[in-house]
């Protein structure tokens, strides 16, 4: 799952208030050649919205974001979804997704936080949010005394730093919700969407 990741480069993480606006959107996304999608369990659409994308898009790689209680790694795992990440790091969910055989991203800020993570046996993990807690600097930071620690830095990522953070010898990929923002959703802008994916799919190559 970490190679999905790896190749995919840029997640984006999705916050769907209408339900309609899911599979134009995952569909843009798709096309544009970007097939791992994080939809954010934010809105009262969201297992809706997941559902039609993983019925429409069975090939691409669907997760859930923000995942807050167990109980949501069990329906995310009944509804298709591949993966599940949460804002920060939490035993109890990475045991419910073990349970269920649900690949888990838990996030993390600190070093203590990467150290806990660690010692729970993951070496892939979500740096949240990303810019607030310390962005580039913070990933240089960890690289030394965490060798075996690659991230996935989200939260403040955009055009104007998506490189910078490609190019760290620790991060896999990058998450954000630049790529369909609530505004192009709200506009239809699926050609918008499209767009975005396609300058972004070769980010940091
Ligand atoms: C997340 O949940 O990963 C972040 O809220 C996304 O952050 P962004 O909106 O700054 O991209």
């Amino acid at each position: 799952m970490k190679g999905l990741f790896g190749r995919a480069k840029v997640i984006p993480v999705l916050i769907f208030d209408r339900v309609d606006d899911a599979v134009p959107t995952a569909t843009a996304l798709i096309e544009g050649g970007l097939s791992v999608l994080e939809v954010t369990l934010r809105t009262d659409t969201a297992w809706e919205a997941l559902e039609a994308i993983v019925t429409r898009h069975p090939r691409a790689t669907i997760g859930v974001g923000t995942v807050l209680e167990s109980e949501q790694i069990a329906r995310a795992k009944a509804c298709g979804a591949a993966f599940a990440v949460s804002p920060g790091f939490d035993p109890a969910l990475a045991a419910a997704a073990a349970a269920r055989d649900l690949f888990y991203l838990p996030g993390i800020a600190t070093a203590s936080e990467v150290m806990a993570a660690r010692r729970a046996g993951f070496r892939f993990l979500k740096f949240f949010p990303a810019e607030a807690a310390g962005g580039v600097a913070m990933l240089k930071s960890f690289a030394s005394p965490f060798r075996d620690m690659s991230f996935c830095p989200t939260g403040g990522v955009g055009p104007g730093n998506l490189d910078d953070y490609l190019s760290l010898s620790n991060v896999v990929c990058v998450g954000g919700s630049w790529v369909a923002t609530a505004g192009d959703m709200a506009g239809d802008d699926w050609d918008g969407i499209r767009t975005k994916a396609v300058a972004t799919r070769n980010a940091g190559s």
